[in-house]
């Protein structure tokens, strides 16, 4: 479930201190505290050390106040619990609250660790000729957080469950779009949750925005039952991509999306419905995303392997939007979908199963009437 304000906090994060700590007050800082390290622990991976144990306390200072929690790590996850609960520590992570919120929010250029500190409590050397404490396998994970790097997008895909590399080879494409957009704090919209009737099932491809995209609240719809789905900065709606009043109620919630990605029914007919709806209501400089654009051939989707331009198939209406990009250089005044889309369509890129659409203001006019190309 997003936490409704935890938008302020990310942006926030791109500030100064003062405006990070006074974020920090009006958030209450023991909620901001706890939500900076639930991110830390999802950023983790803990399941990678099956057998690790620790507890590690994080006290983060806020002027005279110290915010205290504790994570647990057993059985390769991590769990928040509070102080009595978790157990005594094995080490403290001391650091300004401020600079917690910089180092996992902020702008990747702008982290720094120049207030923390590691205090081991107890030592259990890694072995006989190293004194390094076994926990610090731990900690090094959970502070790894606070430096995301450059994540391998198949990689998450993989470990998170989604097809998007594997089945499909969209990752090394998404990179490609999607770098540029990575430090900003933005909202991303996903058709389609994945796990179809499951209600537990999906939301893999959830996780990996959520990874990928570290300043990013994410949000996903299905028209199936997806409550189960999510963690923070993830939030689940039940409904059709094709129903432009759900759509709009999901707006309502969200705000406009910098980037959709269509990955839903894959029907011909609700990937134009959830486009000419969804597109408008996209922030300059958005990108809309449409996969599997294989059915746009299939006539169980609604598409067709003869009627190649027909518009009333995925792949037809994204030739017109082709044709939009040009919309002032027609010799008649466009119509339809050419000028519907034309002044917002700045880019439109096709690669195997997979569209992509650059909203932005496409005014940049035609040649002057006095240059030699327009005459005759
Ligand atoms: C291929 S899965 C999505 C996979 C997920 N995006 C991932 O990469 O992990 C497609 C999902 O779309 C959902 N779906 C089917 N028709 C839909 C519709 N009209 N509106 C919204 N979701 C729909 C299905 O229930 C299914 O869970």
């Amino acid at each position: 479930m997003i936490e409704d304000d935890v938008g302020e906090l990310i942006a926030a994060a791109g500030g100064t201190d003062e405006t990070i700590e006074g974020v920090l007050r009006a958030f209450g800082p023991e909620r901001a505290v706890r939500l900076l390290l639930e991110e830390l622990v999802h950023r983790a991976d803990l399941e990678d050390l099956p057998h690790a144990r620790a507890v590690v306390r994080f006290a983060c200072h806020l002027g005279e106040r110290t915010v205290e929690h504790r994570i647990r790590v057993e059985k390769g996850s991590g769990s928040l619990g509070a102080d009595a609960g978790a157990g005594e520590p094995d080490v403290t992570v001391r650091c300004a609250a401020a600079e917690l919120v910089r180092a996992v929010f902020g702008p990747t250029g702008a982290r720094t660790s120049a207030t923390r500190r590691v205090e081991w409590h107890t030592t259990d050397p890694i072995g006989p000729h190293n004194e390094v404490p076994r926990t610090a396998f731990v900690v090094q994970r959970l502070l790894r957080g606070t430096a995301p790097g450059r994540e391998d997008l198949a990689e998450l895909a993989l470990r998170f469950g989604s097809d998007k590399w594997g089945l499909h080879f969209y990752t090394p494409l998404y990179e490609r779009h999607f770098a540029p957009l990575r430090d900003r704090p933005l909202t991303v919209l996903e058709l389609g949750v994945g796990g179809f009737d499951d209600p537990r099932a999906g939301g893999g491809s959830l996780q990996l925005w959520r990874r990928y995209f570290h300043r990013a609240l994410i949000a996903g719809i299905d028209i199936a039952e997806k409550t189960a789905v999510g963690g923070a900065r993830v939030r689940t709606f039940r409904g059709s991509q094709a129903d432009p009043d759900f759509l709009d109620a999901v707006l309502e919630e969200t705000g406009p999306p910098d980037i959709v990605i269509d990955d839903g029914s894959h029907r011909c007919a609700d990937v134009i419905a959830s486009l000419r709806h969804l597109f408008p209501r996209l922030r300059p400089g958005g990108l809309y995303l449409v996969e599997d654009l294989q059915t746009s051939y299939w006539p169980r989707y609604g598409g067709s392997s003869e009627s190649l331009s027909s518009p009333a198939t995925s792949m037809g209406f994204l030739k017109e939007l082709a044709d939009a990009v040009n919309h002032e250089e027609l010799n008649v005044p466009p119509s339809g979908t050419v000028a519907d889309f034309g002044p917002h369509v700045v880019g439109v890129h096709f690669y195997h199963n997979l569209g992509v659409i650059e909203k932005g203001v496409n005014q940049e006019g035609t040649l002057p009437p006095w240059h030699p190309a327009r005459s005759g």
